[in-house]
C-alpha cells in the first residue's frame, strides 16, 4: 500500500500548496496606494501640507511602507512587527525590489509601544490590529505612547468597523482574483467583547490554504476609542466614514450610519 507521503507526492500540488500565504494575504485585504492617498488626504485637511514621513505599526509585510518610500526620495519610514515571519518575507518581496529607496525605510522586529528611531507625521495601524489590546489600561498605554512619539504636528490614524451584521459567527466571503476569501468570527463574548477571527482563503480547486495571521482581539467601538484617544491627550481627531460616493472613498462625518457593516477611520492630532 502507497505511503500517506508517496501518494501526496504522485499527484498534481493543490492551488493552495501552490500558493504563497503572504502574497494572498496582500491581494485579498491590503490596498497601499488607495490607503495612502486616503491617509494623506486626511493629513492635509487639517495641516495644509503633505506628510513625508510614516510609521506603519503592525506592519506584517510592511507593503504600506514600501509603497510609502517608493513614492519618491523625500518619502522615508519605519515599520514595526513582532513576528519575524511576515518580516522577512516583506524584507525580500517589497523592500529589495526598491533597490536603493529601501535604505529609507527601517523594519523593526519590535512591539509597536516601542519608539521610533525618528518621528513620524503620519502613524498608521490598519485592518484592526491594534485590537489585539483588550484591555482599557492596555490600549490607553498604546494611544499614549502613539502620540508621544508622533512629529508636532503628527496624526495616529486607525481603522474601525462595526454594525448590526458585525457579531454574527456567520462566515462571510468575498471573490478574489482567483480565490475566494471568508471571514468567520467566533467565541464573540458579551462580557468582554473578545473574539476570534479567521480568514481562510478557498482557491477553485476546494483546497486552502493556512491564514497567515490568526487574531484573538477585543471588538471595540468608536466612542470607547474616543474616550481613550481623549485621554492618551489627542485634541483634534477627525472621524472617516466609508462612503463610496465621497472622494477617496470616506467622508468625514460627526454622526455615521447605523448600517449592518461599516468601516470608519479615525485620525487623531497630536
Ligand atoms: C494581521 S497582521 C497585519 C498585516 C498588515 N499590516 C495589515 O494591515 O493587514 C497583524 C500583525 O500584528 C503583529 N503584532 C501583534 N501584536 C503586536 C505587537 N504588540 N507589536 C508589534 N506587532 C504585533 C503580528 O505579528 C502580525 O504580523
Amino acid at each position: 500500500m502507497a505511503s500517506r507521503r508517496s501518494a501526496a507526492a504522485s499527484r498534481a500540488p493543490t492551488l493552495a500548496e501552490r500558493a504563497d500565504k503572504h502574497k494572498i494575504y496582500q491581494l485579498a485585504v491590503q490596498s497601499p496606494e488607495a490607503d495612502i492617498e486616503l491617509i494623506q488626504h486626511f493629513y492635509r485637511s487639517r495641516r495644509r501640507r503633505n506628510a513625508w514621513r510614516l510609521r506603519e505599526d503592525f506592519c506584517g509585510t510592511a507593503l504600506t511602507l514600501s509603497h510609502w518610500v517608493a513614492q519618491g526620495p523625500r518619502f522615508s519610514g519605519e515599520g514595526f512587527d513582532i513576528d519575524p515571519d511576515p518580516l522577512e518575507w516583506g524584507r525580500e518581496h517589497n523592500m529589495a525590489p526598491l533597490g536603493h529607496g529601501a535604505k529609507r525605510a527601517i523594519l523593526h522586529e519590535a512591539d509597536v509601544r516601542d519608539p521610533s528611531v525618528e518621528s513620524p507625521d503620519i502613524r498608521c495601524a490598519f485592518n484592526f490590529s491594534y485590537w489585539v489590546f483588550r484591555t482599557r489600561d492596555e490600549m490607553l498605554d498604546y494611544f499614549t505612547r502613539a502620540r508621544e512619539d508622533l512629529a508636532e504636528d503628527g496624526m495616529l490614524v486607525i481603522d474601525v468597523t462595526g454594525g448590526t451584521d458585525s457579531l454574527s459567527e456567520e462566515p462571510y466571503s468575498s471573490k478574489v482574483s482567483g480565490f475566494e476569501l471568508v471571514w468567520q468570527q467566533r467565541n464573540f463574548s458579551p462580557v468582554d467583547h473578545s473574539a476570534d477571527l479567521t480568514l481562510t482563503f478557498r482557491f477553485r480547486d476546494g483546497s486552502e490554504i493556512d491564514p497567515p495571521y490568526r487574531y484573538s482581539w477585543r471588538v471595540w467601538s468608536i466612542p470607547e476609542l474616543l474616550d481613550l484617544l481623549r485621554a492618551a491627550g489627542f485634541g483634534d481627531i477627525d472621524i472617516w466614514w466609508q462612503d463610496d460616493d465621497s472622494e477617496h472613498g470616506y467622508r468625514k462625518t460627526r454622526k455615521g450610519a447605523n448600517d449592518s457593516c461599516w468601516v470608519a477611520c479615525i485620525a487623531a492630532f497630536r
